[in-house]
């Protein structure tokens, strides 16, 4: 049952990526960009990095970059992009727990938009806890659970219409407790990345570093 649903998962955003076109653009997130530039360089981890173009930028910025997602088409789309810029990124295809990335061994972990199946969502930030050193900074972006009526509003701003992908600041304090908070905010903002996030959004934006 639960290996179907994964399927259909799956299946959904490798169509979503067979088209020529980047479907959140090739340019970073502007949250992930603001906060990946002040910091030093070292090795980074992207989940959920569909077609790369938070990976590829971080790579552009000298991060050696690890990235990985559930789908296939992504990650050919990925690498196009890291050729295209002329930078080299390691990008897996799988679940978190498939793919046994060592524990301890990132300095930053980048969730953009990493909207997993809602009976995952806690424990994969928790295996992704697992993996970032002490001191290692989380940036996080992703679609807030008021966004559900912005959606409703203007489906091309783009968004999981279950409440439970949603995130909430009590959520993202309760799975980052072990963190200090350098920012936590839940923001109306203004979407244009590509084709799928037009328009205004609700938005959790959190940065924490690891105690
Ligand atoms: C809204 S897209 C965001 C892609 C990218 N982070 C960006 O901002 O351009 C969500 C991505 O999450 C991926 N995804 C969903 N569930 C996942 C899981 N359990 N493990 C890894 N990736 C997953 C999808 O394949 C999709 O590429």
């Amino acid at each position: 049952m639960e290996k179907n649903w994964n399927q259909e998962y799956k299946s959904k955003w490798n169509e979503r990526y067979q088209s020529e076109k980047f479907a959140y653009g090739k340019e970073p997130n502007q949250f992930f960009k603001h906060w990946i530039l002040k910091l030093n360089p070292g090795k980074i981890l992207l989940p959920a990095d569909g077609e790369g173009r938070n990976g590829v930028f971080a790579a552009k910025n000298n991060w050696d970059v690890t990235a990985f997602d559930i789908s296939e088409k992504g990650k050919e789309k990925a690498l196009k992009l890291a050729q295209e810029f002329n930078v080299k990124i390691d990008y897996l295809v799988g679940e978190i727990d498939s793919l046994h990335l060592k524990q301890n061994s990132f300095d930053a972990i980048a969730l953009i938009y990493a909207h997993v199946a809602s009976d995952k969502k806690s424990d994969f930030h928790q295996s992704l806890n697992s993996l970032l050193k002490p001191d290692g900074i989380v940036i996080f972006e992703a679609f807030s659970k008021n966004h559900i009526y912005f959606n409703a509003k203007n489906p091309k701003v783009g968004g999981p219409k279950d409440l439970d992908l949603l995130f909430s600041k009590e959520e993202i304090k309760q799975d980052f407790k072990n963190y200090d908070i350098l920012f936590l905010e839940e923001k109306e903002i203004e979407l244009s990345e590509g084709e799928f996030h037009n328009g205004k959004g609700f938005v959790i934006r959190f940065v924490g570093k690891k105690r």
